[in-house]
């Protein structure tokens, strides 16, 4: 999932749905239950008398917190926590303490659980607080290490292929010194374009980056009409179509979706080059269609290139993924990781198609226009 999707998510995130006490007294069990039914009326609670008994009711399912006393036999609610933390990341914990575990709470904070609350001040409403507050601090610090570990992946992966420009910097103005210093000059103008070539490359790799990074904040969303942005496409590809005597199909009338203006172009514009470049019909032809569903719009833009075997369809959306050598077709693997993320970040989703033998067809699936909604006619 992508980090800024689930940051809005974990945004909705309001009143748990299922919780679970943990508790050897019971009549702790049924305070808390009658406490936790005020707190959140919607919500299911389920009690464990024996930290094993929890352990087990864990492992069967997941909730959205457990709230678990500190002194229990066999086990007590600290190394409890660890436990299920470590089984199940990211699952909110709160320590109940009596009189006297406060200070051995604050040092189990640091070891996992989210949050301690005093039995004694425990009330519907500080109950609810803590709750809610857990869920939202653990639902953050799993966006935040998506975020970090997915950073990291495209670092690499980048890096990686900025040593490929950068070399063939070094090497060429290598060749073109010695070729001056010796008198040779005959090749100079060729080792010069290669090395524009290479310098345009990094140039594009600077500018993947810093689009990347961009996406990791929430764009702004409005209603977008897609007459525009297929308008601005068709416009930005007429020298590419016109030099390989292609075509490019989009609707008559086209949808307004929820979205980011500049996000979609650039989504569109990515999948319809593609659509072109990966494709070795005489009349390579992309054509962009819209299909409404229930609240959302599905673009379908299908072209009569190559295809994708089935086995690359989801591995295509990852940095740097290639098909195609790249004597033959130049790309940099990296657009449909951005067209991925942008889609991501708008709220939509992107799969892939690609019945053998009739090219490849991509989805792309976003909210509807909050605004009235038109029919589109192909
Ligand atoms: N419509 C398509 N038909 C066939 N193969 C495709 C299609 N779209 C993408 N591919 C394959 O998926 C790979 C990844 O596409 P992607 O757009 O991410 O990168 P790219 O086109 O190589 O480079 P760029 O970053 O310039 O877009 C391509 O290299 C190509 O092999
Ligand atoms: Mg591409």
């Amino acid at each position: 999932m992508s980090a800024v999707l689930a940051a809005r998510e974990v945004a909705k995130i309001e009143t748990p749905k299922s919780l679970l006490v943990v508790d050897d007294s019971k009549a702790e069990r049924e305070i808390m239950l009658l406490t936790l039914g005020a707190a959140f009326p919607a919500a299911e609670v389920l009690t464990a008398a024996h930290p094993l008994m929890a352990k087990q009711m864990c492992a069967d399912r997941r909730f959205d917190c457990v709230l678990t006393d500190y002194n229990m036999p066999d086990m007590d609610g600290v190394a409890l926590a660890g436990e299920l933390i470590a089984a199940t990341a990211y699952l909110p914990i709160i320590l109940m303490t009596s009189v006297g575990d406060e200070m051995l709470a604050a040092k189990a904070l640091r070891s996992g659980i989210s949050d301690y609350l005093p039995k004694s001040r425990i009330t519907t409403e500080s109950i609810r607080r803590t709750v809610e507050r857990s869920i939202q601090a653990c639902g953050q610090a799993r966006v935040i290490d998506e975020q970090r570990g997915e950073l990291e992946n495209f670092a690499y992966a980048l890096a990686h292929d900025f040593k490929q420009p950068i070399r063939q910097i070094v090497t060429f103005t290598q060749m073109i010194s010695d070729e001056i210093q010796i008198g040779e000059a005959g090749e100079v103008h060729n080792h010069l374009t290669f090395l524009g070539e290479a310098a345009r490359r990094l140039g594009k790799l600077v500018d993947v980056m810093s689009q990347y990074t961009l996406l990791n904040q929430p764009p702004e969303l409005a209603d977008v009409d897609l007459n525009r942005v297929l308008a601005s496409v068709r416009a930005s590809i007429a020298p590419y179509l016109a030099e390989r005597g292609g075509e490019f199909v989009a609707p008559s009338q086209a949808p307004t979706i929820r979205g980011n203006e500049t996000l979609m172009t650039q989504v569109l514009q990515n999948l319809v080059m593609n659509g072109l470049q990966y494709n070795r019909s005489s009349v390579p032809r992309v054509e962009v269609a819209a299909r409404s569903g229930a609240g959302h719009w599905t673009l379908e833009i299908s072209d009569n290139g190559l295809g994708i075997e089935a086995e690359y369809l989801a591995e295509i959306f990852k940095p740097l993924f290639r098909l195609h050598a790249a004597s033959e077709y130049a790309g940099s693997g990296l657009g449909l990781t951005l067209a991925r993320k942008a889609v991501l970040a708008q709220d939509g989703a992107i799969w892939c198609e690609s019945p053998p033998g009739r090219g490849s067809v991509f989805h792309v699936r976003l909210p509807a226009a909050q605004g009235t909604r038109r029919t589109p006619q192909h």
